[in-house]
């Protein structure tokens, strides 16, 4: 979910929307907003898009110069009007709007029923707004330190009430929170883009935390009431990489910014032709001739590229790489000592489970380095070492251009340890050094491809069920490939190592069926062209992703895109393009949401 709020002089309506708006990549089944008008407070809510809010409001505004809204998804209790929030107390004196989950909601909302309370919703949310009411005890900071205190879960709240309009109260206990300071105004979000066009100066509150905002001031405390200073983190993301600018969708243009991200992603990191991470990794030379193994852990795309992580680390470091998804590590008791790496990508660093990992593995006295994309998130900040990557802000869902760049901290990370741990000769590492800085260039090229994947996309757009197949380090893109398609197109695919379709999937393989066979990989080529043979002798239709020069495919395969040659450890960063634009103009072609799809959402701050 996302949270804003406003406290200043302008009208906060619009504000609070554009900010909504920035933020809906967080949730989008139902938005509302809380403007204090005065004399009440104001609500205005809606199931269904920000659009249908916007609808609402052209109707019926909300004047006034506070206020907060939210945009939703669902964790307990359907879309619906009613469940949308903010959501207020039975005298309707205080608004409350929340990302995360009050675990013991049902408790308090049976003492509260017992007490009189009449509920309108099914949320959790709704109990914070009876609770502040039933503990209102003249002060609204000491209310909802004591409400704050009755309640347990993750979460992020943001409170007004019509009992003291001079502020706005934000609490952040794991989910994320920022505060926005301006002249004579002030703002909260769940995320820096939702007002990164009215300040570049932000407050990043921590768990436990709490900010009283006025118009002149934010005062930061811990919940119980001890004062916090802390410095303003100023962020220098250009606005215009917030915006669309001139793509019909975030993630068209996020596609298109991959040679910029990679460029600025390795930009400070190679120093004399070699990998430097020093200002990343404290760890000594010494330290890190220790680390006897590397875990990656992460969700979704990013954990795709820690599966690219494990073939590049094996191969240039031969430290043993194991790569798991974060809902499953965290439960599964993973062998963790001293001289483990942990390593956790995660574009938003907010992500609940990745966390969690994260905190799993630190209790265990590993060693946690966080590639993220945000400055100041809540996993750049817990764990010991940090690599940022300079993505800019991606808002599609279908995460592209934050892919792309968890690619290249992977090579850097794999350079620098293979570098001080003396794995690979000096000569061999600048070689891949000078072949990772060609790579702007080739991803520029990749992305001429784009006319061509439009036409293949048009015929995908008509299937309901796809394969794709790799070897080594094509699989791990496959899997990626695969991932964007059914994200934002719905098609049911899945990617499979080729050399396994024969022991199962194989049976699935019949007149027509559409196949994306990934043979970019020199040393497993001719495997590769025999598994194709294979699918093509059971009628599969199949579409080649081949380097340049590459006869042999077009022979065989139906249609052949291919992708500049590379060094075949690299080629994952340019592979994934054609994939990506194959998923976007197919979901183009269907008609859907391309950056927000159903059901899903960008940033899961829930577990
Ligand atoms: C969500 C998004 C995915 C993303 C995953 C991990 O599910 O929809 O696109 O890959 O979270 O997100 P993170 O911010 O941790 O990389």
């Amino acid at each position: 979910c996302g949270i804003v709020g406003y406290i200043g002089p302008k009208q906060a309506q619009g504000i609070l929307v554009e900010g909504l708006r920035k933020l809906e990549y967080r949730g989008y089944d139902s938005a509302g907003l809380a403007v204090y008008n005065g004399e009440t407070l104001g609500v205005c809510k809606a199931e269904g898009r920000l659009s249908e809010l916007e609808r609402r409001l052209s109707r019926q505004s909300l004047p006034g110069q506070l206020g907060i809204g939210h945009t939703r998804w669902a964790t307990h209790g359907k879309p619906s009007d009613e469940n949308a929030h903010p959501h207020m107390d039975m005298a309707q004196r205080f608004a409350v709007v929340h990302n995360g989950i009050i675990e013991n909601y049902l408790e308090l909302k049976e003492e509260l029923l017992a007490k009189g309370c009449s509920f309108r919703s099914e949320t959790d949310t709704e109990v914070v707004a009876h609770l502040l009411a039933d503990q209102w005890d003249g002060d609204l900071v000491s209310t909802v330190r004591k409400a704050v205190r009755r309640m347990r879960g993750a979460y992020a709240l943001a409170i007004i009430s019509e009992f003291e309009p001079d502020k706005l109260v934000a609490v952040r206990l794991a989910s994320p929170l920022i505060v926005g300071v301006g002249d004579g105004e002030n703002f909260i979000a769940s995320d820096i883009p939702a007002i990164l066009e009215h300040t570049r100066d932000f407050y990043v509150l921590e768990d436990g935390e709490m900010a009283v905002i006025t118009r002149d001031d934010v005062r930061l405390m811990k919940t119980d009431g001890e004062p916090v200073e802390r410095e303003t983190l100023r962020v220098d993301w250009d606005i215009v990489t917030a915006e669309k600018g001139g793509y019909d969708h975030f993630m068209l243009k996020e596609i298109h910014e991959q040679p910029r991200a990679i460029r600025d992603t390795l930009t400070g990191r190679v120093k004399g032709g070699q990998a430097d991470l020093s200002r990343e990794i404290a760890l000594s030379p010494e330290e890190l001739r220790e680390i006897e193994r590397i875990h990656f852990v992460a969700c979704g795309t990013a954990y795709h590229a820690g599966l690219v992580g494990k073939y590049v680390i094996e191969e240039l470091v031969r430290i043993p790489v194991e790569v798991d998804v974060a809902s499953e590590y965290r439960y599964r008791n993973p062998i963790l000592t001293p001289r483990t790496l942990v390593v956790v990508v995660s574009q938003s660093g907010e992500t609940a489970d990745t966390l969690a990992a994260l905190r799993e593995a630190k209790k265990a006295g590993s060693r946690v380095l966080a590639i993220t994309n945000v400055v100041g998130s809540t996993v750049a900040r817990e764990a010991d070492d940090v690599f940022i990557t300079q993505a800019g802000p991606e808002i599609a869902v279908a995460s592209t251009k934050a892919y792309t760049s968890q690619l290249i901290a992977i090579y850097l990370l794999g350079l620098y340890l293979a570098w001080i741990r003396g794995t690979r000769s000096e000569a061999e590492l600048a070689e891949v050094v000078k072949h990772l800085e060609g790579l702007p260039e080739l991803a520029e090229r990749t992305l001429q491809l784009e006319g061509a994947v439009r036409l293949l996309a048009a015929e995908i757009a008509k299937k309901e069920d796809l394969f794709y197949i790799g070897r080594g380090l094509d699989y791990a893109v496959a899997l990626e490939g695969s991932l964007k398609l059914k994200e934002i197109t719905y098609i049911h695919s899945e990617a499979y190592t080729a050399g396994e379709l024969k022991h199962g999937t194989l049976a699935l393989i019949e007149e027509g069926v559409p196949v994306i066979a990934l043979a970019t990989q020199t040393a497993l080529y001719d495997k590769m062209v025999s598994n194709i043979e294979e699918v093509k002798a059971r009628g599969a239709r199949v579409l080649g992703i081949a380097l340049e020069g590459d006869e042999e495919l077009h022979k065989l395969a139906d249609e052949v895109l291919t992708i500049p040659r590379t060094l075949s450890l690299l080629t994952p960063v340019l592979t994934v393009i054609p994939l990506q634009l194959l998923a976007y103009h197919a979901c183009v072609a269907r008609g859907y949401d391309v950056d927000k799809p159903r059901n899903l959402a960008k940033s899961v701050t829930v577990e």
